[in-house]
């Protein structure tokens, strides 16, 4: 009956999924398109099995936008790259709850750098360690693959599984936001969105749709 539900939501395209040797259009297309955030991976081959880029990088997409950076640490010791990053302009960042031992004083120091903390979480992880942390974080990001590649496909449980943190949230901490991260497509879009999240993380899905504007306001649920 009638149209389907379109909450809105941000979409933060994955530089993992552009044209490395051509960083500046690509960021710059993605910003024409309706981009929201940035979002940056960052992995050292140990906590996942491939290696990114660092904040060197970052620095260089900072000069290209004044669109939030949305950085991603796939990495087993988070605590050295935070001022680094925060050095670079990073506006948010998210660490796995996987890889830190004192979370709370690592989530204090990145608010103390001026950036936004999140928690993210594998498709693995329970949501039970989730229950002291809601006061901590502005942000969980929940893993929608495991970590490590673009272009993976969704895990469909994970759906689920975001459902129940939204009911979470909502009682626990209304402000804090849910980005879901791997495997988001056209196809999937309107279930997350529908499922209560605030951010979706696109790579392949915005750099390698045809129609990049096309692609950002179907994920957002803006066309139908
Ligand atoms: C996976 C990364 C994701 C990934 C998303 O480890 O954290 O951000 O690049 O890419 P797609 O949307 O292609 O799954
Ligand atoms: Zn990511």
């Amino acid at each position: 009956m009638g149209k389907p539900v379109t909450t809105p939501c941000r979409v933060a395209p994955s530089l993992l999924a552009c044209d490395l040797s051509r960083v500046g259009e690509e960021v710059a297309s993605v910003v024409a398109a309706g981009a929201d955030l940035i979002h940056f991976d960052v992995m050292d081959g140990v906590f996942v099995p491939n290696l990114t880029f660092g904040p060197g990088l970052c620095a260089a997409v900072r000069r290209l936008t004044n669109l939030p950076l949305d950085v991603h640490l796939m990495v087993a010791d988070p605590g050295p790259l935070l001022e680094p990053f925060a050095a670079a302009g990073a506006d948010r960042i998210a660490v796995h709850l996987e890889t830190v031992v004192h979370l709370h004083r690592t989530l204090e120091h990145i608010r103390s750098l001026g950036m936004a903390p999140g928690v993210a979480i594998n498709p693995a992880t329970s949501l039970a360690s989730l229950e002291e942390i809601w006061p901590w974080a502005d942000f969980i990001l929940i893993m929608s693959v495991n970590p490590g590649f673009g272009g993976q496909r969704f895990i469909n449980s994970v759906l689920d599984k975001i459902t129940r943190v939204h009911a979470l949230r909502r009682r626990a901490a209304p402000a804090v936001e849910l980005e879901v991260d791997g495997g988001v497509d056209l196809g999937n879009a309107s279930d997350l969105r529908r499922a209560g999240v605030d951010i979706l993380v696109a790579g392949t899905a915005v750099f390698g749709a045809p129609d990049r504007r096309q692609a950002v306001a179907l994920l957002k649920g803006e066309l139908t």
